[in-house]
């Protein structure tokens, strides 16, 4: 049988977790926390299956989670969003980015994504039958070239994939970003999908600007988030698309024969949760800063170059002062030698760009940073003699 993503191994965050596993290596790769969720959480979701929660949800998600999610886009970003027709609860941001593109992308059509580009984009585009545009962000920075972009833009495309706060290059797009990007498809068939999982993790005071808030923007835009990020709690699965409901009414076409409906347990203990701390997702940036800065300051004098990081789970690590190598090389010398699993940025491009980066997950106990901390200082002290 002909493949249809030929090109598509397993992802390099199952692969480095993998082999951080084997190796009994500290594992900076994959962004999933290493340390407990609130156990008020695990509470709730004990007491949704004793409660009898367990048939099939709503298949647009349960009413009193989609009315607990429009409660926080009003205090967060002073949106009025209708629960019932603009709010679809998903298998985690994955599946709503996966049920957008089909939604969206017939036989022929193109999506533009910007690499580094997260790795779930471009075979989401080829399954629905279209083709994946990727431009990279230029250096230094990773900054949009809005104007390399309008000259990408044919009769054939469809969407604009679209990540604030970024993963991997940690950075934020700023209002300027959302003001090119509406007026570049302003006037086109061109919808946006918006990769915002990361929106509660923006350091050093600066804001997360939703496309939601955009009134170019919010009108063609489904826009993605992750409970599995607010609540430290990756395997949970569940994340929701906002969109308006028009673009809703199609996403939901795809998602009841994707996944159907969502945990019906688990959406119960999160609307619990919500209800009881609906100010959650507040707290997030000062949580990550502080580990951001703590691996900063750990390895500060060790020869790495550590570039700014304006958000996410993320922290970039520059080892140009140290090493020759590509990052998939230096990756796996930093995994066997320094034993730290980290991910290079390397599959996160179309087209190798040979740039001196590997990402660190910052989303770990402290020690774990901290122990990854003086083996990365080892390794560095290593290099810097040899
Ligand atoms: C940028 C980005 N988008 C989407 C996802 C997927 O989110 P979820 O785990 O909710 O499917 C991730 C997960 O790491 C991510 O980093």
């Amino acid at each position: 049988m002909a493949s249809k993503l030929p090109q598509v191994g397993t992802t390099i965050f199952t692969v480095m977790s993998r082999r951080a596993r084997e190796l009994d290596a500290l594992n900076l790769g994959q962004g999933f926390p290493d340390y407990d969720i609130d156990p008020r959480l695990t509470e709730l979701v004990a007491a949704a299956m004793t409660a009898g929660h367990n048939q099939y949800a709503p298949m647009e998600g349960l009413l009193a989670l989609r009315e607990r999610i429009a409660a926080k886009l009003l205090a967060v970003y002073g949106l009025s969003v209708d629960p019932e027709s603009e709010i679809t609860i998903t298998l985690g941001a994955t599946e709503a980015i996966f049920s957008a593109v089909q939604a969206v992308i017939g036989a022929g059509d193109e999506a533009i994504a910007f690499d580094p580009a997260y790795d779930s984009y471009e075979p989401a585009v080829r399954l629905a039958g279209g083709r994946c545009v990727r431009l990279p962000l230029a250096q230094p920075g990773f900054r949009y070239d809005w104007e390399r972009t309008r000259a990408a833009l044919t009769e054939r495309t469809r969407l604009v994939l679209f990540n604030s706060p970024h993963n991997p290059a940690c950075t934020t797009a700023t209002g300027a970003d959302l003001d090119a990007l509406a007026q570049l498809i302003h006037a086109r068939d061109i919808v946006v999908l918006s990769d915002e999982v990361y929106e509660h993790v923006v350091f050093d005071g600066g804001r997360h600007i939703s496309v939601l808030t955009h009134p170019g923007l919010a009108p063609r835009s489904f826009a993605v988030f992750s409970f599995g990020k607010t609540l430290h709690a990756t395997g949970v699965r569940v994340g929701y698309c906002v969109a308006p409901p028009a673009l809703t009414r199609e996403l939901r076409k795809v998602h009841q024969f994707n996944t159907f409906s969502i945990a019906h347990p688990l959406q119960h203990a999160i609307a619990a949760y919500l209800a009881e701390r609906p100010d959650c997702g507040r707290e997030l940036a000062g949580f990550f800063q502080a580990k951001r800065d703590r691996l900063r300051r750990a390895l500060s004098g060790s020869g790495f170059h550590l570039p700014p990081a304006q958000g996410t789970y993320f922290q970039l690590l520059d080892f140009s002062a140290l090493a020759a190598s590509d990052d998939a090389d230096f990756a796996e010398r930093l995994l066997t030698e320094a034993r730290v699993a980290t991910i290079p940025l390397a599959p996160f491009y179309a087209s190798p760009q040979a740039l001196p980066f590997v990402r660190l997950c910052i989303a770990k106990r402290d020690s774990t940073l901290d122990e990854a901390a003086v083996r990365l200082n080892a390794f560095a002290a290593r290099l810097r003699k040899a």
